[in-house]
C-alpha cells in the first residue's frame, strides 16, 4: 500500500508560515525535508508552490492544487481537485516504486489531507514566531514511532524535535478529538 505522509514543521504556537514563507531559518530541517521527500511525489497548495525558492523541487514529481483553471506551474502538474491530485500522486508513486506520497503544505492542504494520512513526519520547532498560517494538529489518534531531538546547528534559528507518527488504535485518556485551522491570511 502506498502511504500518504504529511511532512510538516510546526512552531510551539502552531504557526507554520508567515506572509507566504517559512517563519524561521532551519537549514538542518530543510536537509531532513529533502531526505524525507526525495524520489517521492510531493503534493502542495498553490501558495506553497509559489513560496518555493527553487521550483520545481528537484528529484520529486511536483503536484500543485489550485482552483485557478488557468494556473501554470512550470515543471509541475496542476490539479483543481484534491482527490485527483491524490490519485495522481499514488499512481506516480506506484509507477516509480516509491512507497509513499508526501503532502508538503501549506496549512489548507495539510488540513484537508490529515484525515486521510497514514503517517506524519513532524518537526516541532522550538520557537513562537508571528505568522498567519497556522496548523493545530490533533494528534490524539496518533502514536510516535520515533522521536529525535536535534540541537540547533550553525544555520538554524532554533533546536527542534523530529517525530514520526502513525495512526494509533486508541486515544490516550484525556485527549481531545478536535482539529482546528486558523489561517487568517490564506482564505
Ligand atoms: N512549516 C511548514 O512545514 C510549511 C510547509 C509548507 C508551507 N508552509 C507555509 O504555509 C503557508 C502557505 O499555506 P496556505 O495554507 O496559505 O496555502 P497552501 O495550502 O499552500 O495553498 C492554498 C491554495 O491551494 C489551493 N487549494 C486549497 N484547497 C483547495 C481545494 N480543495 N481545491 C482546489 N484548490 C485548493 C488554493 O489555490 P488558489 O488560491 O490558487 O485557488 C489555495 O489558495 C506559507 O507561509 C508557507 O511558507 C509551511
Amino acid at each position: 500500500m502506498i502511504k500518504l505522509t504529511l511532512v510538516v514543521a510546526v512552531a510551539k504556537n502552531g504557526v507554520i508560515g508567515r506572509d507566504g514563507a517559512l517563519p524561521w531559518r532551519l537549514s538542518s530541517d530543510l536537509k531532513r525535508f529533502k531526505a524525507a521527500t526525495m524520489g517521492k511525489p510531493v503534493l502542495m497548495g498553490r501558495k506553497t508552490w509559489e513560496s518555493l525558492p527553487k521550483r520545481p523541487l528537484p528529484g520529486r514529481a511536483n503536484l500543485v492544487l489550485t482552483r485557478d483553471a488557468s494556473f501554470v506551474a512550470e515543471g509541475a502538474r496542476v490539479f483543481s481537485s484534491l482527490d485527483a491530485m491524490l490519485a495522481a500522486g499514488r499512481a506516480i508513486a506506484q509507477a516509480s516504486g516509491a512507497d509513499e506520497v508526501c503532502v508538503i503544505g501549506g496549512a489548507q492542504v495539510y488540513e484537508a489531507t490529515l484525515p486521510l494520512a497514514d503517517r506524519i513526519v513532524l518537526t516541532e520547532v522550538n520557537l513562537e514566531p508571528e505568522g498567519n498560517a497556522r496548523l493545530d494538529l490533533d494528534l490524539s489518534r496518533w502514536r510516535d514511532v520515533s522521536r529525535e531531538a536535534v540541537a540547533r546547528g550553525p544555520n538554524d534559528e532554533a533546536d527542534f524535535l523530529v517525530r514520526v507518527l502513525e495512526r494509533g488504535l486508541l486515544p490516550r485518556e484525556g485527549e481531545k478529538v478536535s482539529a482546528k485551522l486558523a489561517d487568517e491570511g490564506a482564505r
